[in-house]
């Protein structure tokens, strides 16, 4: 496998390993704090062992009230222990809040480096990708799956860390307080990784499926807000209430399930607690009563059980905390080693565009079973007005998206000034020829920023800057569309917001807008497909108008030449007056020349023409 500049070897060999390095100084922090704090946890009951055994040593009238009158070195021995248990709760409170303040960087740093290289990697992805790989699936691989990635590398990591070091200290000190007294009570404890571990099991099934639920309901609230029209209309508003219902239902369901079982963690660790305690006040009893302990051992001994049921959970927990975050990254290493079927390795720079030369292409969509273009053959010089035509499903889009290396052709299939197009720099190709596709899309942002979407320059990694675009060459090319008066009625012009795919305008001025938005740049070639379909006939001959002289200045010479167009159209009066017309039909070409040699010798041709009123 080569080498993926979104994520290299060394992450998705090791994930944990990797961000432990990547954040190095954040997690040693981090560590080091937890263990401090792990540390000062741990000696408090020995100070309160301190006290109490002072108090204890005076006999029982020093328990009584106002019958304590301690020796003034106990009393300075109270004094220093119950000064050092204040000092070392005030270090607990600080160090507690620098080990999650530094740990919380490291996780929540790495995710955010996870999502930025997950989403690289899905700009350079092409159509095959799309397809085996939906929308819906990527966005839950996007947030619920780095979500998991992160709880295990931060949480889980951190707790298996922290119960692994209380272990390591608190043990050690109850074996030196009274070794009888530890695996007596202890020997019970074990068991709670094993109960945890399966309690985990079930809660991580059962939240799978909640999630799973949420993911449903999710989609059916956006369906039926997307389609409230379309519902409104049927007066299907009770129906789809019910069907809603039923998700919603099935989803509470699910989250009770949850609830049920989660709801048993706190009784589990307080039963650990409570059993080594009911079974040490039996062992230490008797040795209290002997002499042979102090009341001061015995609470602190207390204490220590009390927090080795915490680390014994986080064993169990831990661990499966991390089990499932990495079943989580499987997904996402699944993603990252998924090739790209249109690789941007090609070096060719050019500056100019001479002519484009499409040689016996032929496509399939990868899960297709038949050629969907076949041996298409045509050539197009620098400045021509170009038709293509042919009735839905001949292959007019695909053999756009073939033209600008959306989709892969084979190599010297499609050539640009004789260069095959995967030789050539993919943002060289994509400054050369700008689409308006079928299907406008616009952000939910100002028209301005629409218009201006394919001027903005990446300078540097991550940082993007509009070039400042003047109000004066928003107007030229708003007024080249004739969308211009539009604009100039709303309140905030240009200025003014699109809602999500730009929702505020009609059909047509969602077209007018996305051509205005390629014309802008400036291109040398301009491929427009169907995007006049929306549009009132007044209206299509305006910008016809402004497309037959459409001109680009060239950098080299600066002289403004005509920019070569391709546009694809139902109505033939879109194209008739272009210098030539490709024909397609069933993929193939099925004649090319111009509108009145077309109407006299191709039948498809003739066809069209004659249903749309053109006399023969
Ligand atoms: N993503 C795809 N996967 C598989 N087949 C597709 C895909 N997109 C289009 N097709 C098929 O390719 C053929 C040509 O489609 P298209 O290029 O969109 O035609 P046109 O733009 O001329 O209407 C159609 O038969 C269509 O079903
Ligand atoms: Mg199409």
């Amino acid at each position: 496998m080569s080498e993926n500049s979104a994520a290299p070897r060394a992450l998705l060999k090791n994930p944990l390993l990797f961000y432990i390095r990547q954040n190095q100084r954040s997690f040693v922090l981090g560590m080091i704090f937890l263990i401090i704090t792990n540390s000062l946890d741990a000696a408090y009951p020995l100070f309160i062992k301190k006290v109490l055994d002072e108090v204890t040593a005076q006999g029982l009238p020093a328990i009584l009230p106002n019958g304590f009158t301690p020796s003034s070195e106990a009393a300075r021995n109270i004094g220093l222990n119950c000064g050092l248990f204040f000092l070392t709760m005030l270090g607990l409170a600080i160090t507690r809040y620098c080990w999650r303040l530094f740990f919380g960087r490291y996780h929540t740093e790495a995710a955010e480096d996870l999502r930025n290289r997950i989403f690289k990697h899905l700009t350079t992805m092409g159509p095959s990708f799309f397809m085996k790989n939906s929308v819906g699936e990527l966005l839950s691989v996007l947030v619920s799956d780095v979500q998991s990635f992160r709880n295990a590398i931060g949480a889980g990591v951190l707790i298996f860390f922290d119960g692994t070091i209380i272990i390591a200290i608190v043990l050690p000190l109850m074996i030196w307080l009274e070794p009888s007294w530890t695996w007596k009570t202890l020997i019970f404890l074990p068991l709670i990784p094993f109960m945890i571990k399966q309690l985990t099991k079930i809660i991580f099934a059962t939240f799978k499926t909640q999630q799973t639920r949420l993911a449903e309901l999710s989609g059916v609230s956006q369906e039926i807000v997307s389609g409230i029209r379309v519902i409104k209309s049927f007066a299907q508003e009770s129906n789809r209430l019910k069907f809603y219902n039923r998700y919603n239902a099935s989803y509470e369901e699910a989250c009770l399930q949850t609830a049920r079982w989660d709801a048993l963690f706190m009784p589990v660790m307080e039963f650990g607690v409570a059993s080594g305690s009911v079974i040490l006040l039996f062992v230490a009893g008797p040795d209290v009563f002997s002499g042979a302990a102090t009341i001061g051992t015995l609470v602190a001994f207390q204490r220590y059980i009390s927090k080795m049921v915490w680390p014994m959970t986080a064993l169990g927990m831990g661990y499966s905390q991390y089990q499932k975050g990495m079943a989580s990254f499987s997904r996402i290493r699944e993603i990252f080693t998924q090739q790209t079927d249109i690789p941007d390795n090609g070096h060719i720079e050019l500056s100019q565009f001479k002519d484009l030369e499409v040689k016996n292409l032929s496509f399939r969509f990868p899960d297709g079973t038949e050629n969907v273009l076949e041996n298409i053959n045509f050539q197009i010089k620098a400045g021509e007005l170009v038709g293509l035509v042919g009735p839905v499903g001949s292959g007019k889009t695909t053999l756009l998206h073939l033209l600008t290396r959306l989709y892969p052709a084979q190599p010297g299939q499609v050539l640009v000034n004789g260069i095959s197009l995967e030789q050539i720099r993919q943002e060289n190709l994509h400054s050369l020829i700008s689409m308006v596709p079928q299907e406008a899309f616009l952000f939910s942002e100002t028209i301005a920023e629409n218009m201006a979407f394919g001027l903005t320059k990446t300078q540097s990694e991550g940082e993007a800057t509009t070039e400042l675009t003047n109000q004066k060459i928003l107007s030229h090319w708003a007024t080249a569309v004739d969308i211009e008066n539009e604009i100039s009625h709303l309140p905030q012009g240009f200025n003014s917001q699109l809602g999500e795919r730009g929702v505020n305008l009609s059909g047509g001025q969602k077209q007018r807008l996305t051509i205005a938005r390629s014309l802008i740049t400036n291109a040398p070639v301009v491929l427009l497909d169907d995007s006049l379909s929306a549009v009132d006939v007044n209206t299509e001959n305006k910008i016809k108008g402004s497309l037959k002289n459409l001109e680009h200045n060239q950098s080299e010479s600066n002289e403004p030449a005509l920019r070569t167009r391709i546009i694809v159209a139902h109505r033939i009066s879109s194209i008739e007056n272009s210098d030539k017309i490709i024909v397609l039909n069933e993929g193939k070409v099925a004649a090319i020349g111009k509108h009145a040699d077309l109407l006299k010798s191709c039948e498809i041709y003739q066809k069209m023409a004659l249903i749309q009123g053109y006399g023969l």
